[in-house]
């Protein structure tokens, strides 16, 4: 019976973990911290900032798909680009240069997500149909 349980604990703990869900890791840099505090300021608004969450606005990338997809210096010349001259349906969000690095911190503290957690029926694709 002892035994059983133990069983029954252990499967409980597992399927747990294989949700994926959880709080992001509780060791931010310093930078990246600060980073943390801007982004959840001015981008939370339409981007999904911490992990698989959905974004608020459809079409704007999860910050850790962005993580993915580049690399910090291709990283920090988007957000410099950014801020000069917004993008998309993005208003120019003015940065300076640490808050810029401060955000890259971040961003590249976050587990890259590998492949997107939309299908092709999802807004972010239905969205950019004609
Ligand atoms: C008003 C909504 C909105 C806000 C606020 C916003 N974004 Fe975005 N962002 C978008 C949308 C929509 C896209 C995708 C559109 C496009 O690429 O044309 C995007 C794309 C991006 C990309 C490019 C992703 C890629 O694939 O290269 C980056 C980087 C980015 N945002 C960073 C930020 C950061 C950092 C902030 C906060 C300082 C922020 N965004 C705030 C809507 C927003």
């Amino acid at each position: 019976m002892r035994h059983v349980l133990t069983v029954l604990t252990l499967t409980a703990a597992l399927s747990a973990c294989a949700t994926g869900e959880g709080p992001p890791p509780a060791s931010l840099s310093p930078a990246a911290e600060r980073g943390q505090q801007f982004v959840l300021r001015a981008c939370a608004g339409c981007h999904a900032v911490a992990g698989r969450e959905a974004s608020p606005n459809a079409v704007a990338p999860a910050f850790a798909s962005i993580r993915m997809r580049h690399t910090a210096i291709g990283l920090e010349r988007s957000l410099a680009q950014i801020a000069r001259q917004g993008h998309g349906e993005m208003p120019p969000i003015y940065m300076t240069n640490a808050e810029m690095s401060d955000i890259v911190a971040y961003i590249e503290s976050l587990a890259p997500v590998a492949t997107a957690p939309w299908t092709t029926e999802s807004p972010q694709y239905t969205a950019l149909r004609p």
